[in-house]
């Protein structure tokens, strides 16, 4: 799997007025039409019995520029991850970050039991995005996989092209 490049994105979400938010990179697309999305998360995660008892979640894909707060959420006091990290609050009632890529904000509609994990399905309730170089992460190492769209030789032009 360490060679399966990703992007990272900050799993949020809030239980009786507590917040709480972790690194991940097991998350995924699963269909447009209804818009639905899939996180996994170790059921011996914090974050676990939050988002099971809330059923809610928002995803924040991480901006390259943010690659300390993949390294402070992936570890240490979940109480003071948040400490200086603006946000505001999103329909789910999860915390959406600033200065993301994106965020996709979720209710949850299944969970499904796998191995150390559960994989939480999620529909969509609102989303974001802006342009901005991702944060990746390749061999277990944060990446920079952003060439410069005219710097790369496997891209071809697009309509939407600025
Ligand atoms: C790049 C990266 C990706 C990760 N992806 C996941 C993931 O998809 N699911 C997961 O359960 N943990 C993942 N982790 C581990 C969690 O971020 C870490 O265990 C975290 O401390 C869990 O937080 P919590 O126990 O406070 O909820 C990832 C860690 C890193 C550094």
């Amino acid at each position: 799997m360490r060679r399966f490049a990703t992007g990272v994105a900050i799993v949020t979400t809030s239980l009786d007025g507590r917040i709480h938010g972790f690194t991940v990179n097991a998350f995924a697309g699963v269909s447009a039409s209804p818009p639905t999305v899939l996180i996994c998360v170790n059921r011996i995660a914090t974050a676990h019995p939050l988002i099971a008892a809330s059923q809610r979640f928002c995803v924040n894909v991480l901006a390259l520029d943010q690659r300390r707060l993949a390294e402070r959420f992936a570890g240490g006091e979940p109480r003071s991850r948040f400490e200086g990290v603006p946000y505001r609050i999103g329909p789910s009632g999860s915390p959406i970050l600033e200065g993301t890529l994106a965020h996709v904000d979720c209710r949850v509609t299944e969970e499904l039991t796998a191995s150390t994990h559960t994989i939480f399905l999620g529909h969509v309730l609102d989303a974001g995005s802006r342009d901005a170089p991702p944060l990746g992460y390749f061999n277990r190492e944060y990446r920079d996989f952003a060439l410069r769209p005219d710097q790369d030789p496997l891209r071809q032009p697009r309509d939407d092209d600025a």
